[in-house]
């Protein structure tokens, strides 16, 4: 059987070590042969494969981004796209299946093109960790260690000058990033999109903390809602894909929190680093595991589902389970961190 692969959506680090186990196991135990699909779903779209052997994968479980390139193409968009056209191109080169490896968007997708008759398989990816379906996604543990460590840098120079400092995390409709990095560097304020917040409630936690006699540490989600302030959400800007773009909130919250507390206030945004680089330890087994079953999965023709984590298990899941709705922050996993704060 011949395989493609892709990686779709933004990046994350653990991708290129997914499509190492993928062909380590799927060469070795099952002599199936792979190509790589360029930038996502347009390299589908296009034709554009090359051959990927275990010579493509050697040594990159522990390397950054990923060998096949991503985009944001929507596989049902523009003249060649849709299942029809794509079937044709996938027969022109003798390619039996897809492995998808991506997010929510590439996993509906997916959904889609198998719903039409495409042999898909998926392999979740974010480091949001908004998937339903799987336990932990790979690029999560990552993204919460370089988060974590901005953190513990941005306190010693707030200490130092007894600001307050204000961390802007990823995390456009979930707080995984922001409730996790922000326990483990101990935040005294964590703001997610879960849980709104109107300014005098981030207010007082932060005077609260100052008044015993710390620098403030508030972190904060890209998505959170300052309840109260809608309004000046529509000078946020958006970006081309109509999302409010990085950066706009914590430059509405820094200031706010000055003007209201007279404590002086710094922002930083935290943004592409965290999804920059080495994928941690965690991520690189989680990611391994990942690949290594989804070359199970290909030869059991699981078409339709996708490989995740339960517990510690890895099992195979239909994408609808996957889809139905993000996996948010339940409000119980909050109330536990925000003991923390007072
Ligand atoms: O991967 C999801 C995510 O990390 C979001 O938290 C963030 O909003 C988005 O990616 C940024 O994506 P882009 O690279 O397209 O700016």
């Amino acid at each position: 059987m011949k395989i493609g692969i892709l990686t779709s959506g933004g990046d994350c680090p653990g991708l290129n070590a997914v499509i190492r186990g993928i062909v380590l196991k799927g060469t070795t135990t099952y002599e199936l042969e792979f190509v790589g699909i360029r930038d996502g779903w347009r390299g589908v779209v296009d034709g554009d494969f090359f051959p990927l052997t275990r010579h493509e994968v050697k040594g990159l479980s522990k390397v950054g981004g990923t060998i096949l390139g991503t985009s944001r193409t929507n596989p049902y968009e523009g003249p060649r796209g849709g299942a029809e056209s794509i079937a044709k191109t996938l027969a022109e080169h003798n390619i039996d299946g897809i492995i998808a490896i991506g997010g929510e968007g590439t996993l509906a997708a997916a959904d889609r093109l198998a719903n039409d008759g495409i042999n898909v398989l998926g392999v979740p990816k974010t480091i949001d960790n908004d998937l339903r379906a799987t336990d932990y996604s790979f690029g999560f543990d990552t993204a919460v260690n370089i988060a974590t460590d901005a953190m513990d840098r941005l306190r010693t120079t707030g200490e130092s000058h007894q600001r307050c400092m204000v961390a802007e995390v990823m995390g456009r409709h979930v707080g995984w990033i922001a409730l996790h990095a922000g326990m483990a560097a101990g935040a005294h304020v964590i703001c997610i999109p879960e849980v709104p917040m109107s300014i005098d409630e981030v207010c007082a936690l932060v005077t609260s903390a100052h008044d015993r006699g710390r620098a403030p540490l508030v972190v904060v989600s890209e998505g959170f809602t300052l309840t109260g302030m809608e309004e000046a959400y529509s000078d946020k800007g958006l970006d081309a894909f109509n999302r409010p773009r990085l950066g706009g909130i914590s430059e509405i919250i820094a200031p706010e929190i000055e003007r209201r507390t007279g404590i002086e206030t710094r922002s930083t945004v935290l943004g592409h680093i965290q999804r920059g680089g080495s994928p941690s330890g965690f991520d690189r087994v989680l990611a391994t595991r990942l690949g290594l079953n989804a070359a199970d999965a290909i030869v059991d023709q699981a078409w339709g589902q996708m490989v995740s984590m339960r517990g510690t298990d890895i099992v195979r899941v239909p994408f609808a389970e996957a889809l139905v709705e993000l996996n948010t922050v339940p409000l119980a996993r909050y109330e536990e961190a925000s003991a923390l704060f007072g």
